[in-house]
């Protein structure tokens, strides 16, 4: 099988590395790719977005099924665009993307099927926003309903800070035509949680638990990232509220997207808050998660491609997959400043002993060549990854690696995993 991975970050290079290790691909390509993709792909210069170019590459390379990564091509309607040339593709069409491209969309979606999530309203008129942020008293979030990089979600302490972001979105359009329209939500309080299943529009295939850690700084403190490490297993996450997630939130999804003439198939990450009522949702990504995919797919024992193969033709998709018994620690190494600005450019020292210690990948996010040698090229550089026999190994064992590894400005936080410690009882190593 001819397959083509669609974005250059630490998730794709862990898909690609996954793809690389099937008996089944015989050429793997990576559109844009990077550094380490290539060492296990041949990477195309084709943005990820660029979608009249990524069509033409899979009619080239007679790409017999296209995984992509990233939630922009899909909200543009890539997986549309293939399927209608008859070429396989995992990942949600257009119109089943909007379960992340529109909260609008989403928040009604929700509601229309019974799922639990926060009460809300959505906005064109800031008057109307602010009055119901008056209702709420205050703890409100605010968000922008079409995509905003990750930036479009404001979560406020009271009626001040809730009537900037509402004058930012609606007023002075920071994010454009994305803020022209507004959902006010009700602040929810408890731990958050992701959840990954896989669904080929019908069928749902519950992925293993991994959690992120998205505060810049140790102890959750610091601006929000996309993601500074994760973990895999969760212990929050046990049988009974697996099932109650799927019971009460994915099936009810999945049956409601098809009955709406929008049946989605790719990976569906569902973003939740347990609260004293229950799990609420409190959104949907069309795609995986950004650390999250480096370890769950470290620890998925079975052959990736006649899963993703299932996906996107809509059959065949098995009940459960096989894991690793060990766990899986991710540690994002970042350039100093992000998520703010920082530089790039820094070589990147110390690569080799990190991956030839047993059980670690390194999975490339922001690396660059340049004259030949590797050095940063974005925020996020790097994805330290290791497996450990529980998740205490694992993080004793990332950070082992981490230490080989060195570049100008280099940070990381030193918890990774530490909310499934607490959980477990167990101190850091
Ligand atoms: P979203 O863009 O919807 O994923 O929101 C981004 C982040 O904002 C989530 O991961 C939560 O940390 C937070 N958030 C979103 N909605 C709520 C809510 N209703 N209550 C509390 N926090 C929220
Ligand atoms: N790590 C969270 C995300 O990918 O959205």
């Amino acid at each position: 099988m001819r397959v083509l991975v669609v974005g250059g970050g630490g998730r794709e290079h862990a898909l690609a590395w996954k793809l690389a290790r099937s008996a089944r691909v015989t050429a793997l390509y990576a559109a844009p790719g990077n550094p380490g993709i290539a060492e296990v792909a041949e990477c195309v210069p084709v943005r990820a977005d660029a979608l009249d170019e990524l069509v033409a590459l899979v009619e080239r390379e007679r790409i017999d099924l296209t995984v992509v990564g990233p939630e922009v091509p899909l909200i543009l309607g890539l997986a549309d665009r293939l399927a209608a040339r008859g070429r396989p593709v995992f990942g949600p069409t257009r119109l089943a993307a909007e379960l992340e491209g529109s909260k609008v969309f989403a928040k009604r979606f929700f509601a229309r099927h019974g799922i639990a999530t926060a009460r809300f309203e959505t906005f064109e008129e800031p008057g109307a926003a602010r009055d119901f942020v008056r209702a709420l008293g205050g703890r409100a979030v605010v968000k922008a309903d079409g995509f905003a990089a990750g930036k479009g979600a404001v979560v406020c302490d009271d009626v001040a800070a809730a009537d900037r972001a509402i004058g930012d979105m609606l007023e002075r359009r920071v994010f454009g035509e994305a803020g022209a329209r507004v959902v006010v939500e009700e602040r929810l309080e408890g731990e958050e949680l992701s959840f990954f299943v896989l669904t080929d529009g019908e069928r749902v295939c519950p992925l293993a638990a991994a959690q992120d850690h998205k505060a810049a700084l140790d102890g959750d403190r610091g601006p929000n990232t996309g993601g500074m490490g994760a973990y895999s297993p969760a212990p929050v996450l046990d049988d009974a509220l697996t099932r109650r997630i799927l019971d009460t939130v994915i099936r009810p999804t999945v049956r409601g997207m098809a009955a709406e003439g929008r049946p989605y198939r790719g990976v569906l990450f569902a973003g939740l808050m347990l609260t004293a009522e229950g799990p609420k949702l409190l959104e949907y990504n069309a795609r995986f998660g950004d650390p999250e995919c480096q370890v769950l797919l470290a620890r998925l024992a079975d052959d990736l491609v006649p899963v993703c193969q299932a996906v996107a033709e809509g059959r065949g998709l098995p009940e459960a997959l096989a894991w690793r018994r060990e766990a899986a620690v991710c540690v994002v190494l970042a350039s100093g400043g992000y998520p703010g600005s920082y530089k790039t450019g820094y070589p990147i020292a110390g690569l080799e002993a990190a991956a030839a210690r047993p059980g670690v990948t390194l999975f490339h996010a922001g690396t660059a060549r340049e004259d030949g040698r590797l050095v940063t090229g974005g925020g996020r550089v790097l994805g330290v990854t290791a497996l450990g026999a529980g998740v205490p190994e694992a993080i004793a064992a990332a950070y082992a690696a981490v230490a080989d590894v060195a570049f100008e400005g280099m940070h990381y936080r030193r918890d990774i995993g530490g909310r499934a410690l607490a959980r477990l009882g167990r101190d850091a190593p």
